[in-house]
């Protein structure tokens, strides 16, 4: 318990939604709560342009911006929270998924007129696999969206989770006039050209206090209290057990660009989001509580100059105390290794530091020793588990356009890979080299650094693969014979795992049928 008083002081979470929800606009006005930033506008989205699909400068320029955001940290009312953002682009969902495993909670963002849309899906699916606490924020109530029961329905429907509500809006639109606050019994006052302050904020343990007809008048008064009668009837006392368990999610209305009811969903936050939890490893859970320092590897970043092959890989510490200079125990490659310049990401003061505690991110310089899912101890053998790798859903060949840079390209290959940008298949029984990603993008990426980087000028065939599995069997015979009649479509991956590529989902769920024994999953934990 030595580290107590920092572990309860932290909350490690991310913003996450579909592209235009309003990820990047909530996300500059937790800052400006936090201190963390002085003016609206300075928080530049980490998001790729809609149209800069293929501007290289764009891409560039965003690495270099997302390194800069990609953890903020900042103090609110005595809690250090550790905001980590997630790209928006679909192109880059990976990144996003495996950011995932590094928070301890997560704020969902949905668009009121567009409700769940399919990068929701996806990003939820995630948070479930890690039973994630999440907390809902619908957005744009200023805008005339779905009503606020419907899209309750829609969101416990489609992206199957609990629901409850902890404030609810009277209206929307034009007519949007407040919220009520169903946690702290007070309603928040919507003035569309002005800025809420404290004086917006009624407090209002009873409803049926007329002073509501007065704010907001007779007939949205009335809809309210019936509204809340219901709400209340229906969900009862907010309880945080089954929030802390991924099993239901508080929901927050407001507009995150008129800064309305941000205040009241972080200080909600800061009250209920749970602190750095104990993580589970290939040998033992390690409790946050532990004396003895460890971590993982989450994300690894390239340096923006392509002279400097340098990169920064994002380590998230879950227990002990991490100091600069001291020796730790890379367990992949069983050496020790130490870090002289550890940088912290707090928001105003991008610095070397001397410690950090459990919850927090550590940028570490890496000359390439780092793979994502690497872990340092101090001393112990094993692996955090749970850090996924996630179907591709584009392949395609690598051909080598210069014989004479054969070299430069396989280590180009594998270093890319371990970055996570993309992922690495070998052909079965071959040399063919395939790379898998979730978007178009990745690869003129990928082409584009290879070429910068590495040297190597490489060109890509499209494969007619639609999803990767990997498959395991019990029955080895099975696995060997199903690999030698399928040999065009068995590959392997970094790690020498057997990934069947099924060319339609069709041809997926005619194998399923046929081959009963052979299991076909489609995400592969790094380390089990
Ligand atoms: P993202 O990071 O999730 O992709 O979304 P972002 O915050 O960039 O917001 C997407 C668009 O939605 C932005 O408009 C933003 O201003 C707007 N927006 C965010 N919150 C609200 C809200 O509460 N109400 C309304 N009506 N709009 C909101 P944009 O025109 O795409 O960009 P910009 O020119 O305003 O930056």
């Amino acid at each position: 318990m030595k580290f107590d008083s920092e572990i309860q002081k932290r909350r490690t979470f991310a913003i996450i939604s579909h592209p235009d929800a309003g990820k990047t606009t909530l996300t500059e006005k937790f800052l400006l709560f936090g201190g963390a930033i002085q003016t609206a506008g300075a928080v530049k989205s980490n998001k790729i342009k809609k149209h800069a699909t293929s501007d290289f400068m764009e891409i560039e320029r965003q690495r270099g911006i997302s390194v800069a955001t990609s953890v903020m940290s900042f103090e609110y009312k005595n809690t250090l929270i550790n905001l980590l953002d997630t790209p928006g682009h679909k192109d880059f969902a990976e990144d996003t998924y495996r950011t995932l495993t590094a928070v301890d909670s997560v704020v969902l963002v949905i668009d009121a007129v567009k409700g769940v849309e399919e990068q929701t899906r996806k990003l939820m699916e995630v948070c479930r696999m890690r039973d994630t606490p999440v907390i809902v924020f619908i957005n744009k109530l200023d805008r005339d969206g779905k009503l606020p029961f419907d899209l309750m329905d829609e969101i416990e429907k489609e992206l199957n989770i609990h629901l409850h509500p902890l404030s609810w809006p009277i209206n929307m639109g034009k007519d949007f006039k407040g919220v009520y606050n169903l946690f702290q019994k007070s309603l928040l006052l919507f003035n569309p050209n002005q800025k809420a302050t404290e004086e917006d904020i009624v407090p209002l343990t009873d409803l049926s206090d007329p002073v509501l007809d007065k704010l907001v008048g007779e007939k949205d008064a009335n809809h309210l209290r019936e509204d809340v009668e219901l709400i209340e009837g229906v969900y009862g006392d907010f309880k945080p057990a089954p929030y802390l368990a991924g099993k239901t999610a508080p929901v927050f209305f407001g507009s995150a660009i008129n800064n309305f009811g941000v205040k009241e969903l972080l200080d909600t936050f800061i009250q209920i989001a749970p602190i750095p939890r104990n993580m589970a490893t290939t040998t033992r859970v390690v409790d946050v509580q532990e004396d003895k320092f460890s971590g993982f590897i989450f994300k690894i970043h390239a340096n923006l100059d392509p002279k400097h092959r340098d990169r920064i890989a994002f380590l998230r510490v879950c227990s002990g105390k991490f100091e600069r200079n001291k020796f730790y125990h890379h367990v992949r490659l069983d050496k020790d290794v130490r870090f002289s310049n550890p940088y912290s990401f707090l928001a105003r003061d991008k610095d070397v530091i001397q410690e950090a505690y459990p919850g927090d991110v550590v940028g570490l310089f890496d000359t390439g020793n780092f793979k994502i899912g690497d872990t340092l101890t101090e001393g112990e053998d094993f692996y955090f588990t749970g850090i996924p790798s996630f179907s591709p859903e584009i392949f395609k060949e690598v051909v080598n356009k210069d014989p004479m840079k054969t070299k430069q390209l396989e280590k180009g290959l594998l270093q890319l890979t371990d970055e996570g940008v993309a992922q690495l298949f070998t052909q079965h029984n071959g040399n063919r080299k395939i790379i898998g990603c979730v978007g178009d993008l990745q690869f003129e990426v990928i082409q584009y650094r290879l070429l910068q980087e590495y040297g190597a000028s490489v060109q890509f065939n499209t494969l007619p693969f639609y999803k990767a599995c990997w498959i395991t069997s019990e029955n080895k015979a099975k696995l060997d014979e199903f690999t030698r009649f399928k040999t065009g479509n068995v590959v392997l991956d970094k790690d020498g795992h057997l990934v069947y590529l099924a060319q339609s989902q069709w041809f997926l769920n005619t194998e399923i049928t046929n081959n009963p024994e052979i299991q076909f999953h489609f995400t592969s934990e790094i380390h089990k």
